[in-house]
Parts: structure tokens; sequence; C-alpha cells
């Protein structure tokens, strides 16, 4: 038996031993004598009698341990441009020191912090503070709009928020401020403190919104008057914090994620997935602002005492192809982790890799890929340029860590292209049918994941446990459902293909369809419309809109589409990359009213499909087929 059919067996045969020898891996205020706690399944809680602290466990151990000196962040960006290096002692100096700032301001354990910024260490600084502190955080995207934060201030109901002046994109500067104000006027319970990080590049700072009804702080100021706090213990169940991710509908899930959990999870996987150890140098190139960003820019290399990368700036542009070897170069970097989008950019950008042969990348062993499918063509060119490993591995905003994946620690197998390998231990993945029955080897159905999931998953949607069930739990009893479709093969690897809802994603950024929908539909001219997810050669996919005019509503094609566009840019933000839109006579419906979205993508994409039987009048879609040119 290979190393990972052991390891893979004993977490699903016998759950509480495997995980409470992971869980010696963590430093514990009450060590767990339990790992999984079921008794209210199908929701489920590990290692329900520990306590912890999860920034003690990032910083602290490792600086008690005698590596303080150690280099825990190397932060460059390619935008200001600038370099700047925190040593495990003074990243947890800082920490601590900012989360006396906001004990000054009365966040106390279990208060939540929203975090709004953009790619700068103090966005990592904020997150372990409130961690310190026991304070529940909530990351929320740069690239999103005042009306987005809004929403997601309105289900967390923050005591306080954390930004900063603003980021910087190519060509451009963003303004956050203007964007805090308004979310906060937007809000049913807005926090009562803001906490700026004042960016010389950037105009705006407290202090121009000394009449807004919260009291705006500097950063700086509030830091140099404070001592640094002390951290507190909490349970292991207690949440970390809350991630919102898009659903199907126009409201983002606050997806949960707990403190012990999540510390013995990613402890393992950055040794066993990744082969990270403390001192080795790993860089994820992605945003604090998504799960990828928490997990792997922040908590698991800090928790594995290794140097964890934090880039400002793109793959290509800022100012060339070559960015990303140059890190690589420049810092000594182990491992990449990356979205393929950034990867097929680079190769838009410089097919032949070029710049690559500028750098001495021989540190680089591994590079591994997630947040989209990492198609066969990008991971063959990768492969070739790089003359190393090129791991895809699947997982989800909701998992926090792999589903499924090539484990290079544990047991290196054989990389098929399309396919993000083996199941990761704790995860029983099967494929059923819409009747929730196993298929066979080889055969496309729902991927569905046997329940419990293993520590680190989520523990639930914040104040909305319907959802949850409904979301997950309910469509297959017994099971997690992920809503991916794809196939096993006979050699037991999986292959993901794609999502079986209207979830999108849009260079490795999800998206929900729905929210687009609901901001279209607000414009006076429309009088419906769908958005589908159509193929994008670099993005993956980019969101193609769908719209049915008001009677006797007469306006130029191309007025309404800048309008549109427009919209959608002001209410969810610049990320969404809503750009198309098709003037329809009619969409595509069921007898029973719903859009045939999916027949909509198979058309706009030239893929073959089926019309459905429920189909309300076959016409439209002839119609839709013909101005498509399907
Ligand atoms: N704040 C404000 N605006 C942002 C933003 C942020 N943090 N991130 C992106 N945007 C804006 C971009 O400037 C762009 O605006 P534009 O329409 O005015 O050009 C828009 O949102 C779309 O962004 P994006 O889809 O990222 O396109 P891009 O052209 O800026 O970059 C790639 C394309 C491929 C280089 C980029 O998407 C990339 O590096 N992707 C990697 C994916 C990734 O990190 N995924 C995270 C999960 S692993
Ligand atoms: P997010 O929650 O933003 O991480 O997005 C999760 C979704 O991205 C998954 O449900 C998949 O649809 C997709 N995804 C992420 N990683 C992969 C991968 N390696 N292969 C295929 N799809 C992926």
């Amino acid at each position: 038996m290979s190393s990972y059919e052991d390891a893979f067996r004993r977490s699903v045969e016998d759950p509480e031993s495997f995980w409470l020898a992971a869980a010696q891996d963590v430093e514990w205020d009450t060590a767990p004598t339990r790992a999984l706690d079921d008794t209210r399944a199908p929701s489920y809680r590990w290692f329900p009698d520990g306590t912890l602290n999860t920034s003690v466990n990032a910083l602290d151990r490792h600086v008690g341990a005698g590596h303080g000196d150690r280099t825990a962040l190397i932060w460059d960006s390619a935008m200001v441009p600038a370099k700047r290096t925190y040593t495990y002692s003074e990243l947890l100096g800082e920490v601590a020191t900012f989360a006396g700032a906001l004990r000054d301001q009365g966040v106390v354990a279990g208060d939540r912090v929203i975090i709004y910024m953009p790619m700068i260490p103090e966005a990592a600084i904020a997150m372990l503070a409130c961690a310190r502190i026991g304070a529940v955080h909530s990351v929320v995207f740069g690239g999103f709009a005042a009306k987005e934060l809004a929403t997601r201030i309105d289900d967390a109901q923050p005591v306080l928020l954390v930004t900063a002046s603003g980021g910087l994109e190519p060509g451009r500067t963003i303004e956050y401020l203007p964007m805090v104000d308004q979310a906060l006027q937007l809000s049913q319970t807005p926090p009562h403190t803001v906490i700026v990080k004042d960016r010389e590049q950037i105009p705006g700072s407290a202090d121009d919104y000394k009449a807004s009804s919260a009291a705006w702080f500097d950063w700086d100021a509030l830091v140099a008057d404070t001592s640094p706090a002390e951290p507190v213990a909490v349970a292991a169940t207690d949440p970390l914090y809350i991630l919102y991710t898009s659903g199907t509908t126009g409201k983002p899930k606050g997806v949960v994620r707990d403190n012990g959990g999540h510390a013995v999870a990613l402890m393992w996987s950055m040794r066993n997935i990744y082969d990270i150890a403390a001192g080795d140098v790993w860089w994820t190139a992605s945003d604090v602002g998504w799960v990828v960003g928490h997990s792997y820019i922040v908590y698991g290399p800090l928790l594995a005492g290794a140097t964890t990368v934090m880039y400002e700036g793109k793959p290509v542009g800022t100012p060339d192809a070559g960015a990303f070897w140059r890190i690589i170069a420049e810092y000594g970097v182990k491992a990449l982790f990356t979205a393929p989008t950034a990867v097929r950019a680079v190769r838009k950008a410089d097919p032949d890799a070029d710049e690559l042969k500028k750098y001495d990348i021989s540190s680089m062993q591994t590079l591994f890929a997630a947040g989209e499918r990492l198609d066969p063509d990008t991971y063959e060119w990768a492969t070739k340029v790089l003359g190393r490993p090129v791991v895809d591995h699947w997982w989800q905003t909701e998992t926090g860590w792999a589903i499924a994946a090539n484990l290079r620690g544990l047991d290196p197998m054989p990389l098929k292209a399309g396919s993000p390998t083996v199941p990761v231990p704790g995860y029983r993945v099967e494929i059923v049918d819409g009747e929730g029955k196993q298929v066979e080897a080889g055969t496309e159905g729902n991927i569905v994941v046997g329940l419990p999931l293993p520590p680190g998953t989520l523990t639930g949607l914040w104040h909305d446990d319907d959802r949850y069930r409904r979301s997950y739990l309910d469509t297959f009893p017994g099971y997690y459902l992920t809503g991916d479709s794809g196939f096993i093969d006979d050699d037991g690897y999986v292959f993901v293909l794609g999502r079986s809802d209207d979830v999108i994603n849009v260079a490795g950024h999800r998206l929900s369809t729905g929210s687009m929908e609901a901001v279209v539909a607000s414009h006076a001219a429309i009088a419906e419309c769908a958005v589908v997810g159509i193929r994008d050669e670099l993005k993956g996919q980019r969101p193609s809109g769908y719209v049915v005019l008001k009677a006797g509503v007469d306006i130029d094609h191309e007025t309404l589409r800048q309008e549109l566009v427009a919209l959608v840019r002001d209410q969810i933000g610049a990320v969404a990359t809503f750009r198309d839109v098709t003037v329809v006579d009619a969409l595509p419906k069921t007898r029973s009213g719903k859009i045939l979205r999916k027949t909509m993508r198979q058309i706009a994409d030239h893929e073959q499909y089926t019309v459905p039987s429920t189909i309300e009048d076959p016409a439209v879609l002839d119609a839709l087929r013909e101005q498509l040119g399907g």
C-alpha cells in the first residue's frame, strides 16, 4: 500500500486518531482529547475541547523556538515599486501592537472586524491582530465596490473596519475611502470605527472623514500610542474568520472558518500537499481577499514557519511577463502557487518564455495551480517551459484547503493533464447522478464529498444555518454538495469540469451571475435579462449579458451596453469584468418560467446541446442561435 493510500484509509476509517495525531503539530492552550464532535450531525465540529490562539501558532511559537530572526514575510510591490521584509519577531511586534490598537477601540473576542485592503503587509497584520484577540475578521476583496462592501457589512455586523487609502492598479489608483464612506451610508449596521492605513501614493486620509457618523483614525497614529495586546485563547470551534463568497443568488455566502480545525488542516497541508517546511520560501500570487490568499498567503506559510511572499502587482505588464520569474529568482522561492489565468496571461505576452531566460529560477521546485481548472494546453506549456512539475489542485472557499491534489510531500504521483489528481486524505469524494446514485468510473456527474468533511472546512454560513443546509447538505443526504461536476477515472483520478450552478469563475475570481442580473435588471430600459458565463481564452470564463428591452423602449444598443457596463462596475466592481451585452427579443424559458441559462451558454460557446423537453417556445432558441451565429 502506498503512503497516500495508507494515509487516505486511516483518515476515513479512523478520523479520530488521524486528526488527533495531526493536531500535535499545533500549540494548544488546552490540548484536545477528542477530534470529531458529531453530536449535531450533519453539522460537525473539530477538536471540541481544545483551546488555542491562531496568531500564537503563526508567530509567537516560532519566535519562542528561537527563530525570531527568520524572515516571515517579504512584501514586493511592482506597483509602487517597493520592497519590505519582516522577520518573525518584527511581524509579531506589528501584530501585537495593532491588536493593542483594536483592543483600545473596544474590540473584544467574538466581535467582527471588516478588512478592506489592497495587497500591503498591513492586510496580513490586521488579520493576525484580529486572531490574536479572538476577533473574527472578514476580508473584503478590494476590487468590490461600495454596495458589495455594504452587503457584507450588513451581514457580518462589524464593530470596526480596517482599510487603506487605496490600491494601485496598472495605470490608475483606486481610492478606497470614498467607497468605504459610501458603504457606511448604505449600510443598516455600520461599524462605529474606521482605521485607515495611509499610503502616500493615494490621496485621502482619515482626517477627511471627521464629519462621518463613525470615528475615523489613522493607523500609524493609533499604533504609535498603544501597548501590545496579549493573545487570547479561544475555543478551537470559535470562528477565526468569515469569508464571503458568491452563491447563486445576489446575496453572498458568509463561509465560517474555525480556529482549531483550520490550524491543524493548514499545517498538515503545508507539509503533505506542498512539501513546505519551516525556513522554506513560499509564494502565493493571489489576493488576501480570496480564500487562496487567506490560507496560503497568510495563515498556512506562517503556521508552518516558512517565509511568505506577498506580491502587489500583476503577472504581466508590471512591468513585463518576467515579473513572476524575477520574484522567484530574487527571493529563492521554492514553490509558487497561482491561478491558471495568470499562467495564460504570461504565455500570451511571452509565448516562447524569453523572459524566463533572464532569471535563475533554480530554487523553484513546483508550480501549484488552483482557482479554476488548469486546462491541458496551459499545463503542457507551463510544464515545458519550466521543466518542473506543474500541479493542479482543486478546492473552494468553503473547504479552505484542497479537496483533490497531488500530495507532493506525502507521495508524489504521476501527473495527468486536466486532473487535480486524487482526493486528499479526509475527503471521501464521489460522483453521483441526479438521484444521488454513485456512477461508474469515467461517467460525469455531481461531485460530492461524504460527511463529515475534514478539519479546516466550513463550519457553517454566518447566521444562516438554513441556507447552509439547503446549499450543501440537503440535496444528497450524507454528502456535501460541491456545486462542481466532473468524473473519476479508472485510476481514481478526479477530473473537475466546471460548476453545475450559476456561479462563474472569471480569471480565478468566483462571481455570481445572479448578482449581475439583479444590477442589469435595475436599468430602466430592461424588461428581463440573463447573465451567463461564456468561454474566454484568457480568463477562463467571462460574463455575457442577454437583455430584453421593455416594450416601446428605443435606445441605441451601444449606449445601452455602456450604461450597463458602468452600472455593474459601480454596483459590484471592476472585478466583475462585465463587458458583453446582447439585446434579444426573448429569453428561452421552461414552461415554469426558468431561464435556460445552461442552454444559452452552450449556444454562445458553440457547443452541442439538446433542447429541453420542458421548453416553453423552441422558436426563441432558434432565434438566439441565429443571432449568436451558432
Ligand atoms: N482592486 C481594484 N480593482 C481591481 C482589483 C483590486 N484589487 N483587482 C482587479 N481589479 C480590476 C482590474 O484593474 C480590472 O479593471 P479594468 O476593467 O479597468 O481593467 C478589472 O478589475 C478586472 O480584473 P482582472 O480580471 O483581474 O483583469 P486584469 O486585466 O486586471 O488582469 C490577469 C488579468 C489575468 C493578469 C489577472 O486576472 C490575474 O493575475 N489573475 C490571477 C488570478 C488570481 O489571482 N486569482 C485569485 C484566486 S487564486
Ligand atoms: P473559490 O471558492 O473562489 O475558490 O472557487 C471555487 C470554485 O473554483 C470551485 O467550485 C471550482 O468550480 C473552481 N475551481 C477551483 N480550483 C479548481 C481546479 N483546480 N480545477 C477546477 N476547478 C477549480
